[in-house]
């Protein structure tokens, strides 16, 4: 018996960089990241539901990237926003052709602009033509700017399941720009929030206290404060990824997936009608309340997490908790993860810990308290 050992490590770098009026000719943060890289050609990947809602932005997006030095912008590729981005190859397989068309090669850039889902698309594209083609992105969405945008993973769906396709692939660079958050419906912005909650309450008591002291700006959209929520929340991410000992999930715990087990099902339920960041309210909400049970939360700690969320103007309950099927739920968060069951609950604000058994009947007891809150708050 003979056996060789392959041993060798990579060590991954990207900026993370806030600015503002990123396609102003004042503003150099694209150039000064193409240039270096040696980069001669890119493509653009801009979300079609971002430029209804900010019309001009195509010209000036054009106007902008077809004047910078010494690289040939290709095409600005307009493609659907939202889930519709993620449905299958189809969305993907346009870019890459595109790619393919212009001869991009590993040193060009796509520069994927638009929300979590755009972003995943064209990231899924880039990473899988030629094993690799560079990818700036620019997040414009709360949830993209502060989660999605800033991590190393790309996906679609396929077979019916979420994010079934897709390679962990860390982008060249992201470029985070506020103000082109301004077009942003309100109920989205809301939504992105729940996942500052989240990581607040499992990680940065310092950040929770910050989002409550602050939850009456926030509830107004105010732009200053959403800004700070955002970059809080993404430094909060970038540590996860590089110091959380798991960047590429080998393992078979999701530690922030708090409150999400019970999101995806609330999801599909409502046929998507929920958001994503209004489910993982609805979640944390509920996963707070069998934290109590549990005695991992005290009473009083909870009343603060589900004021925090109702503050902000997110959803503590939903009719659709009444169809949860727990157990399934649970089952298929397990194979979400690919192991064993791991769901993590808040110890005490800041903290978090992993369990591997949800007793289902006090879980059962959780929904039927959040229910009769809605019914309360209804009346
Ligand atoms: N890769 C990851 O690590 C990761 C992490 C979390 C979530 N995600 C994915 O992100 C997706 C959700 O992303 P999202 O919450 O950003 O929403 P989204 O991408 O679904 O976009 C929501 C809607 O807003 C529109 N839009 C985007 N930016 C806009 C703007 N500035 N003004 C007006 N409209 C705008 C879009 O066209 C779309 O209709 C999901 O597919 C989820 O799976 C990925
Ligand atoms: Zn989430």
């Amino acid at each position: 018996v003979k056996k060789l050992r392959q041993e060798f490590s990579v060590t991954f770098s990207y900026p993370v960089i806030f600015t503002r009026d990123i396609f102003s000719t004042r503003n150099d943060t694209l150039p000064q990241l193409l240039e270096p890289a040696g980069c001669t050609a890119a493509v653009v990947v801009a979300d079609a539901g971002l430029l209804q809602a900010a019309p001009g932005l195509h010209d000036t997006m054009r106007r902008y990237l077809y004047a910078l030095p010494g690289i040939s912008l290709r095409e600005i590729v307009v493609v659907p926003g939202g889930e519709e981005a993620k449905r299958g190859e189809r969305i993907a397989d346009r870019i890459r052709e595109i790619i393919h068309r212009y001869g991009l090669c590993r040193h060009s850039h796509v520069i994927a602009v638009g929300g979590g889902a755009v972003l995943d698309a064209a990231g899924y594209a880039a990473a899988t033509a030629h094993r690799g083609v560079k990818l700036i992105r620019v997040p414009t969405t709360v949830l993209s700017q502060s989660d999605a945008g800033v991590g190393i993973k790309n996906g679609a769906n396929a077979f019916g399941s979420k994010n079934f396709l897709g390679t962990f692939t860390p982008p060249a660079a992201v470029v985070n720009d506020s103000d082109l958050l301004r077009t942003l419906p309100s109920r989205e912005v809301r939504a992105g929030m729940a996942e500052a909650v989240k990581v607040a309450v499992i990680k940065d008591s310092t950040f929770f206290r910050f989002l409550e002291s602050r939850s009456g700006l926030l509830a107004a959209l105010h732009p200053g404060t959403v800004e700070q929520l955002i970059e809080r929340c993404a430094e909060i991410h970038l540590e996860h990824i590089r110091s959380g000992g798991d960047p590429f999930e080998r393992g078979s715990a999701r530690p922030l997936d708090f409150g999400h087990w019970s999101a995806h099902r609330l999801e599909e339920l409502t046929g998507g009608e929920l958001r994503h960041g209004e489910g993982v309210a609805v979640g944390i909400a509920l996963d707070c309340e069998y934290a109590e049970m549990q005695r991992l939360l005290s009473s009083q700690e909870k009343e603060r997490v589900l004021a925090v969320l109702r503050h902000i103007g997110l959803p503590l309950s939903h009719p659709a908790l009444a169809e949860l099927n727990i157990p399934r739920a649970l089952e298929d968060f397990r194979r979400h993860l690919g192991g064993h069951l791991s769901v993590t609950l808040p110890r005490g604000i800041g903290a978090a810990v992993q369990v591997a058994r949800v007793d289902v009947p006090m879980m059962e007891e959780c929904r039927r308290t959040l229910l009769r809150r809605e019914r309360v708050d209804e009346q």
